[in-house]
């Protein structure tokens, strides 16, 4: 198959010359978290995913973040302040100060304007739900809602401009604009996808998945020993990346019957193994390194043994880190809680779950 070229290049998010900078003002945008089905691990150059990756978009996982913003006398410097529910945290400032470089080019405004970041997540904090996904997205959603009170532009083009943005602030934030299924990541085999931003789910899916639940068992809540930059790094030269990258090009292939014809089956099978594998991916790099804990494999082995003995089609899938996603149809909501009070629960720090779902993508609150 012919590698299909993406139609939109890296040019296309600069805009033209501004008319009036407006002076000052504030705007809010609200943006999901996102679980990948298919994993992007591995990356090149300017945020540019090794393989690409599809995911659910969640729902009520979200973060909402306020942008105020007023013009300043000189554009020599960036100007920035950032707070977490009503607190500064300065510590933040070096991943906005690297977000702000990597985007002046295609936001040329940002130097003019002094900015005050407001944000909140919807879970609590450190329960080791990675808040890069829908924090970069959130604010990328806010500064672009700016440049669009000053320039033309559509909304599809919005839409993509905010992707391509929050994938230079954290990869898969480019995931967390839209609903229900996002893609990320060129694939030969279907022509809407691209490097630079995530792109709805095309093809045909069965209703079962768009209210999909996901229920996050909070195992460690703890910092992670391994930052996700130093993980896709490791990719590199790692003995089984090619296959890895080659492996996951196949499981899109795979997912698309799949999606469309709502074979729970098969598509638990090529989710589980995609958990594993970005796990395999890490215990086998080197250094190597281990983001899952004794509840983890506990709580793995209580799903495959209840879905097997009831016959619920309930799968898990997991992040970089050792919470436990749980993934299953929306009818089963009632066993599946049942079956987490009883038997999952005690191994969540603190009893800790979030009951998440399916979502349709970022809001502007207004
Ligand atoms: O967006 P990053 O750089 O934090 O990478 C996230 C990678 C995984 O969450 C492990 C997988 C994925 O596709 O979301």
């Amino acid at each position: 198959m012919p590698k299909f070229e993406c139609w939109m290049t890296e040019k296309d998010f600069i805009p033209s010359d501004y008319q009036d900078l407006r002076e000052n003002g504030s705007v809010t945008w609200k943006a999901p978290s996102n679980i990948a089905l298919v994993k992007y691990w591995g990356k090149k150059g300017n945020q540019i995913p090794a393989n690409p990756s599809l995911s659910f978009t969640l729902d009520t996982s979200a973060t909402t973040t306020t942008l105020s913003f007023s013009k300043k006398e000189d554009s020599k410097d960036f100007s920035f302040e950032v707070k977490l529910d009503g607190e500064a945290k300065p510590d933040f400032a070096p991943k906005i100060q690297t977000f702000f470089e990597r985007v002046e080019t295609y936001l040329p405004f940002l130097k003019s304007y002094h900015f005050d970041i407001d944000t909140s997540n919807s879970f609590p904090h450190s329960s080791g739900i990675a808040s890069s996904a829908s924090g970069m997205a959130a604010l990328s959603l806010c500064l672009l809602d700016l440049e669009w009170q000053f320039s033309d532009m559509d909304v599809d083009h919005f839409d993509k401009k905010a992707s391509f943005l929050a994938r230079l602030g954290s990869g898969s934030a480019c995931r967390s604009i839209k609903g229900r299924m996002v893609q990320w990541g060129s694939h030969p085999s279907m022509k809407e996808s691209t490097d630079f931003f995530g792109v709805p789910y095309p093809y045909p899916v069965d209703a079962v998945f768009n209210t999909f639940q996901d229920t996050i068992l909070l195992v460690h809540k703890g910092q992670k020993q391994v930052s996700s930059t130093v993980g896709h790094g490791l990719m590199h030269g790692h003995p089984f990346a090619t296959q890895r990258f080659e492996q996951a090009h196949q499981h899109l292939d795979d997912l698309a019957p799949v999606l469309k014809a709502g074979d729970l089956d098969a598509f638990i099978a090529i989710v589980e193994r995609e958990a594993l594998t970005l796990h395999a991916m890490m215990m086998s790099s080197s250094p190597y390194f281990l983001l899952m804990k004794p509840g983890t494999l506990q709580i793995i082995e209580k799903i495959w043994a209840y879905r097997t003995e009831k016959r619920v089609p309930v799968c898990f899938t997991l992040d970089a880190g050792a919470n436990v996603h749980m993934l299953y149809p929306e009818k089963c909501k009632v066993e599946v809680l049942q079956f987490i009070q009883d038997e999952l629960v005690a191994h969540c720090e603190n009893g800790q779950y979030i009951c998440d779902q399916v979502g349709t993508g970022a809001v502007k609150i207004s």
